[in-house]
Parts: C-alpha cells; sequence; structure tokens
C-alpha cells in the first residue's frame, strides 16, 4: 500500500483544480533552470509563438513525443483532426530541431480500430522531410485484453531522422537478455551458445526492448498523480544513442518530467512543454526533488506532499473522495 497516494490527475478536474494554486507556472510562463540550463514552458505545443519564447535562439539534436494518442478514442478528435493537430506539432519539431536530428514518437494503436492513429500518423510522417528509421517495440510486463484477444503487452515506438545524426552503439551495450536458447558457434575449440556470446561488450541493442519495467507504484521512480509515465531507461536508452552531452534534447509532452530527470542524469539540456500547469510543476518538483534526495520519483510519497498536509480543503476532499487519510 501507499502511504501518501495522488489519484490519477486527469480524471479529477476538482483535485487538479485545488492543486492549481500550488503551481509556479501558467500558461505562456517559462522556467528556466539555473543550474543545468533545462526550461519547461506551459502552454500549447502546437502555438508556435508558445516554442519561440521556449527555445529562442536555440535548436535541439533530439526529440521525445509521447503524444495522447488516444484522442480519437475519447472522440476529442475524428481522424483528420487527429492528423491535422499531429501535422502542427511535427512541423514545429522539425523547425526546432537542427538538420542533423532525430525525432523518436510514442504512438500506440487502437486494434479495434484498424491500429488507428498509427496508420494515419506514419501516412502523416512519410510526407516530411524526416527519413523513417526504425520500430521498436517496448514489451511490457502487463497487459491489458486478456479475455477474447491476444494480451497486448507492447508500446511502439518511431524513430525518424533528419541529415546525419548521431548514433551512439558503443555507448549503449545492450543488457536485452537473450531469450531463446541455441545458435551454437566454435570459438577457439569452445563451442559457446548464444546466451554467453551476448555477454559481449559488442552487441547492439536492438528494436525489441524486453528488458523494461513498467513503472508501476512500488518503482522509485513513480510519480503519483500521473498516468502515462514512461520508464527512465527507455528514455536514457535514446538520448544516449541519439544525443551527445551538451546537447538539447526536447519533448513537447513532458507529463512526469522523464525525459527532463534522464537529461539531467545524462547532461543533456531538456527543453519541454506541457499544456497543463499542474504537470509541468510536478515535472519541476520531480527535478528538485532528484537533486536533493538523488531519488527518480516518490514511490511512496508525492510531489504535493508537503503542500497538502497543510491544505484542510484538500486533505478533506482526498477524504471524502477517495478514503485517503493524510
Ligand atoms: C502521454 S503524456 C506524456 C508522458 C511522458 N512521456 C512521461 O513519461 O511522463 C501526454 C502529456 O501531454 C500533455 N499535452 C496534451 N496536449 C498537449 C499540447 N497540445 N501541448 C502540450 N502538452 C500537451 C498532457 O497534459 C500530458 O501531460
Amino acid at each position: 500500500m501507499l502511504k501518501h497516494p495522488l489519484p490519477r490527475l486527469d480524471k479529477d478536474d476538482e483535485l487538479r483544480n485545488l492543486l492549481l494554486p500550488y503551481c509556479r507556472l501558467k500558461n505562456g510562463e517559462i522556467w528556466k533552470d539555473k543550474i543545468a540550463g533545462h526550461r519547461i514552458i506551459c502552454g500549447d505545443c502546437t502555438d508556435e509563438k508558445i516554442l519561440s519564447k521556449l527555445f529562442t535562439d536555440h535548436l535541439g539534436k533530439l526529440a521525445i513525443h509521447d503524444p495522447p494518442y488516444n484522442f480519437i478514442a475519447f472522440q476529442k478528435f475524428d481522424e483528420y483532426g487527429f492528423y491535422q493537430w499531429c501535422k502542427k506539432w511535427i512541423e514545429l519539431t522539425d523547425k526546432f530541431l537542427d538538420n542533423n536530428s532525430s525525432l523518436y514518437v510514442w504512438l500506440g494503436a487502437e486494434h479495434k480500430n484498424f491500429f488507428q492513429p498509427f496508420g494515419i500518423f506514419l501516412n502523416l510522417m512519410s510526407e516530411t522531410r524526416f527519413r523513417s528509421k526504425n520500430f521498436i517495440t517496448l514489451r511490457n510486463q502487463r497487459g491489458f485484453g486478456t479475455q477474447k484477444n491476444w494480451m497486448s503487452v507492447r508500446q511502439e515506438l518511431l524513430y525518424f531522422t533528419k541529415g546525419k545524426p548521431v548514433f551512439n552503439v558503443e555507448a549503449e551495450y545492450t543488457d536485452i537478455p537473450k531469450v531463446l536458447k541455441g545458435y551454437y558457434k566454435t570459438v577457439n575449440g569452445l563451442t559457446t551458445d548464444n546466451f554467453e556470446r551476448s555477454k559481449s561488450k559488442n552487441i547492439r541493442a536492438g528494436n525489441v526492448w524486453i528488458d523494461i519495467q513498467q513503472v508501476f507504484y512500488r518503482m522509485e521512480e513513480n510519480v503519483n498523480g500521473c498516468y502515462a509515465q514512461k520508464p527512465l531507461k527507455a528514455i536514457e536508452r535514446i538520448i544516449i544513442a541519439s544525443s551527445n552531452e551538451n546537447e538539447i534534447v526536447f519533448d513537447f509532452f513532458l507529463h512526469s518530467g522523464t525525459t527532463l530527470i534522464a537529461s539531467e542524469k545524462l547532461k543533456r539540456k531538456c527543453f519541454s512543454v506541457d499544456i497543463d500547469p499542474v504537470f509541468c510543476e510536478i515535472s519541476i518538483r520531480r527535478l528538485e526533488h532528484f537533486r536533493k534526495t538523488g531519488k527518480t520519483g516518490w514511490q511512496n510519497s508525492n510531489p504535493f506532499y508537503s503542500d497538502i498536509i497543510n491544505d484542510k480543503k484538500i486533505k478533506a476532499y482526498l477524504k471524502s473522495e477517495y478514503k485517503i487519510e493524510y
């Protein structure tokens, strides 16, 4: 059991509103980190004015985006609307990426809707000057949809490039385990199997990642209140492979701040956006917490704990709505 849980903030507007007074950024405002040069702006990533304020005269070398792809399922957009929406932020990504750079996009596929918006998005990308480079699968440990279908245990990650960006293979020797035994080979008179050879320092990470745990509440990196947190290890792998130290990595959908923490750990500068002041605040607090404690999240607490314990209204609300006692 969690000691101080915080319910999903996207599902509870009242709780979100109660937390808003504790957030530093309002729409259009930017936070500039004095220690490592990160930046976070609160705003809509399809708004060029917001992005110009974020980047000033800088360009990024790597973009990692994790958009809310279920807009169609939630009927916020129809398919054409989703295409138009993605087109705006992809064009702006192009504008603020250096000529030699990489773009990674996490994008789900609705099985019951012809795997959309995956297809729509691939069509959109084929109309840009990005080149498709790889299609990575992150294998989840736990799945969904087990009753009348194959259990879904994957997350899709698309990798695109522009020009000739860096790809640091040697920086990321894989710890992706081999799962099938076989393929014997005799080396210097010794017959070795592939498990043994996979310990070599020269094996690159492949495009099926089965060594990364989905974030759940018992993990140190867990951020209570968030609903779509990506594992740090996945973001770190991307950053190591596709950027160098001191370069700018950007993320238009920051949410729990995973790209920010990974950038801090790997000495990159993270320039990022979230439309919601609460998620901007969570990300800033996550960075501050990391610098203070070395911890990447709140396994048994949450980013707003110090405010909630002194706020009678929020305490009463959590008790009446969720039976959570502070
Ligand atoms: C799927 S989550 C990203 C999760 C993130 N990768 C992480 O590890 O925490 C999507 C985020 O995008 C934000 N968002 C949605 N529409 C946006 C927009 N138009 N501009 C900027 N942020 C937006 C939401 O507030 C949400 O926090």
